[in-house]
């Protein structure tokens, strides 16, 4: 059986009024390339600073390889974290920074730098100085930099954004080779080709919340995540209303509003819009792929399937 590498119970994190990590229970088992995949906003770097016991919860609570890290620490000396905006001396080569890094953590890294450096695809640029390095490069210098210490676990947080689609390859490979040495790697993005080719397992977030959660393949065949399709006027106050579940508009639709991942929600739309004064004419529930959902929360447009009308009523 596998041993846990990550589990959260009950994981919630409020920041005044705002609930950026509502509830969330995860599992993230040893061996796995494990995604954590949400649009901006969704609470992917909140979850992964407390899992990093930098954030404290509001409720709940993280355990790394069955401790809990609240009140242990200790077991974060198995986890490697990718620092955001990690900082690099620019007038040293890539190669000399990590020598540094190595020195301050007091790790033995015995001639491990290089094969780090030809992991992260920087071997041919090793010798040159940080300062000619393009972001791409410098962020996969910070991943090398994550292996220092050989750590059993890696949280990295978007480790693709701002790449060029050769750096987005070569940071992919990487990631992939990591679970043959024994690694287990805990990835957030908010791009789903970016989750699909590299993670075995995904959990999507949206608004703090966990929408869906399974193997990557299984999720994107079934698709099957639902939505509600809410008819109602004045169409305006019916967004206001509506503020906490980010209603947008759907296609092809006129005075419909669509909330992304809220099917189980619809008794409470609907009296939420009657509170408001709202008259409610249709409240659908839609099916809809992964592909499909993720592209509506993500705000890149709303792909209502079967928008002729045959999608069952609630
Ligand atoms: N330190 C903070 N203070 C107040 N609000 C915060 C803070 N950190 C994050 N948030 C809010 O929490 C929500 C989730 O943010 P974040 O975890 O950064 O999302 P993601 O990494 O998925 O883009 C956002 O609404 C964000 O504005
Ligand atoms: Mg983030």
């Amino acid at each position: 059986m596998s041993e846990i590498a990550i589990e959260t119970r009950n994981l919630t994190r409020r920041f005044g009024r705002v609930l950026a990590v509502d509830d969330l229970n995860l599992a993230v088992e040893t061996g796995q390339v494990y995604g954590f995949l949400g649009p901006n906003g969704a609470g992917k770097t909140t979850t992964i600073r407390m899992l990093l016991n930098l954030v404290r919860p509001t409720h709940g609570e993280v355990f790394i390889y069955g401790e809990p890290v609240a009140r242990n620490h200790g077991v974060l000396k198995r986890v490697g974290a990718q620092v955001e905006d990690a900082t690099f001396y620019a007038f040293l080569s890539g190669r000399r920074n990590l020598e540094v890094l190595a020195r301050i953590s007091g790790v033995d890294v015995d001639g491990r730098i290089d094969a780090l450096l030809a992991q992260a695809g920087l071997a041919e640029r090793a010798r040159d100085r940080v300062g000619t390095y393009s972001t791409g490069m410098r962020q996969r210098l910070g991943l090398a930099a994550t292996l220092l210490t050989d750590p059993d676990l890696l949280l990295l947080d978007e480790p693709t954004s701002g790449m060029d689609p050769a750096g987005m390859a070569s940071v992919r490979d990487f990631i992939k080779s990591l679970p043959a040495q024994g690694k287990t790697v805990f990835l957030s993005s908010h791009l789903l080709s970016e989750v699909e080719q590299v993670c075995d397992r995904v959990a999507i977030i949206n608004r703090g919340r966990v929408v869906a959660e399974g193997p990557v393949s299984a999720l994107l065949e079934q698709g099957g995540l639902s939505s509600l399709l809410i008819e109602a006027a004045p169409v305006e106050t019916a967004r206001a209303a509506l503020a906490a579940w980010s209603p947008v508009d759907a296609a092809e639709r006129p005075g419909w509003l669509y909330l992304a991942g809220a099917a189980d929600d619809a008794p409470a739309v609907t009296q939420r819009l009657v509170e408001a004064g709202v008259a409610v004419h249709q409240v659908v529930r839609q099916r809809q792929t992964l592909e499909a959902f993720f592209l509506s929360v993500t705000g890149e447009g709303v792909v209502v399937e079967g928008a002729g009308g045959d999608a069952p009523g609630a």
